[in-house]
């Protein structure tokens, strides 16, 4: 799907998105944001935050930003975060995941919940989630993935196609979404109904960038 595509649908979906996909994401919601264990005062980014459904289930000492390019999912976000006096909720932006306008290590854990099948470029969407993370950091993703099961497969198959109208593709597949997008997972777990859903916890595995600051001193002391 491309970003003008994804806008289409999660505007058509945005009115009775919480009535389809409240209820039956919220277990894994749950499950992640628990994993997170965020302590006081973390950096969190929620991607592709929708409507806002996972708002109200962060600790309030946490301070969340949350992003989406469909602005009419983030209204709902905003009118939530209004409603429900969501004052850990620091910041809720219009932004291309794939192309955050963030600078480099600006969080200090990222998740995605029900967004690598939307966006156009999984691989692209976690290079920018581990390029805003700060080193030693944590990725989340919650995801639907190819199903094991071969007839439940098939239909997937079957149903790729309508992608664009679904909002979603349901064929990725698990293992190629690891080795592609080079995830360092340290833990997997399935959620939600039946555990057809993905909860993947990774490191944030990019190098580490020695401060400028000790360099300069290295220099300063080697000049004597
Ligand atoms: C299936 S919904 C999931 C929403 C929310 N995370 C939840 O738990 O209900 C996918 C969301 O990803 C957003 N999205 C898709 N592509 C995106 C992109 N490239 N950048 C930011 N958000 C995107 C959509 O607008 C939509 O709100």
């Amino acid at each position: 799907m491309d970003l003008d595509a994804i806008e289409k649908v999660y505007r058509r979906y945005a009115p009775t998105y919480d009535l389809y996909f409240g209820a039956l994401f919220q277990p894994g919601r749950r499950a992640v944001i628990e994993r997170m264990n965020c302590r006081p005062g973390e950096r969190i980014l929620e991607v592709g935050v929708g409507t806002g459904l996972s708002l109200p289930l962060y600790p309030r000492h946490a301070r969340v930003t949350g992003i989406d390019l469909s602005r009419a999912m983030l209204a709902r976000a905003h009118e939530r975060k209004a409603r429900l006096q969501l004052e850990h909720v620091v910041a809720l932006r219009c932004m291309d995941a794939e192309h955050m306008q963030f600078p480099d290590d600006s969080f200090d854990k990222v998740v995605a919940m029900y967004v690598a099948s939307v966006v156009p470029h999984p691989t692209r969407l976690v290079d920018e989630m581990r390029r805003v993370c700060a080193p030693g950091g944590e990725l989340y993703i919650v995801n639907h993935f190819h199903h094991a099961s071969p007839v439940i497969a098939a239909l997937e198959r079957l149903m790729a196609p309508f992608s664009k109208l679904m909002g979603f593709r349901p064929d990725l597949s698990l293992e190629q979404f690891i080795r592609d997008t080079g995830l360092d997972v340290i833990e997997k777990v399935p959620v939600n109904l039946l555990g057809y859903w993905t909860l993947l916890r990774a490191r944030n595995n990019k190098p580490r960038r020695a401060p400028k600051t000790q360099k300069a001193t290295a220099t300063a002391d080697e000049r004597g």
